[in-house]
């Protein structure tokens, strides 16, 4: 199970890099406007040396036809680095270039995808990566949870090593099911990672055991004092 950011804020990542088992940080044009006017390379490159080599950085192309996908793919593994995930969306124009990228050798996730059908084209195009929208599909009344299961069935049907990186989420329920239903990978904004760990309840069993051990022991002491 791969966790990964959805972010292109660096404390953000820099926070949660100590926290998570971090497999990897995502971003789009539109996660990246909330950084505002950012030098898009340099923040990409600030972003790798915070997470390191071992974790992979998907980045985004902005282009919409064929020649600027490619060419904006080409811009990204050249000032960013060659072992990038580049994010395509599953369009006309996108699989077009993921033919090409992938003949090249070039890490490719494949992105914006609503339907099975997107997912099946995307695994036969040779994508590392699919990534379905749950949240957004459930507002198109696409069930995510159906679909996603399909895809991983389509992945072990064809012997494929495509991994579904979920994405798209507006809480911890819905990544649960992506994972439960096949993905091997989920990407998320912090918003849900604080909500699923700061519930009270759980600050409430620690404040508990703190008591409890406090009450013996006396205030102030753990175990490393004794
Ligand atoms: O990674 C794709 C994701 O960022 C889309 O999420 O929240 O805009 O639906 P959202």
């Amino acid at each position: 199970m791969e966790f990964m950011l959805d972010t292109a804020n660096l404390d953000e990542i820099r926070k949660y890099r100590t926290i998570i088992p971090l497999a990897g940080v995502t971003s789009n044009p539109s996660i990246l406007k909330r950084e505002g006017a950012v030098d898009f390379y340099a923040h990409m490159r600030a972003i790798r040396a915070i997470i390191g080599s071992e974790a992979s950085l998907h980045v985004q192309v902005v282009a919409a036809d064929f020649e600027g996908i490619v060419a904006d793919a080409r811009a990204i593994l050249a000032n960013i680095g060659e072992d990038v995930y580049v994010k395509v969306p599953v369009s006309e124009q996108g699989l077009k270039a993921m033919k090409v990228l992938k003949a090249d050798g070039v890490n490719l996730t494949a992105t914006a995808i609503y339907t099975k059908f997107q997912a099946y084209l995307a695994i036969a195009a040779g994508a590392d990566y699919i990534a379905p929208y749950f949240n957004r599909m459930e507002n198109q009344n696409i069930d995510p949870r159906a679909a996603i299961t399909e895809m991983a069935r389509e992945i072990a049907r064809v012997g494929s090593g495509t991994k579904i990186l979920a994405a798209s989420f507006k809480n911890v329920g819905q990544v649960n099911a992506a994972l439960e239903c096949g993905a091997q990978a989920a990407t998320m904004g912090v918003d849900i990672l604080d909500a699923a760990l700061s519930m009270s309840v759980i600050g409430a069993a620690v404040a508990d055991f703190t008591a409890d051990w406090e009450a013996v022991h006396g205030a102030g002491v753990t175990v490393s004092d004794l």
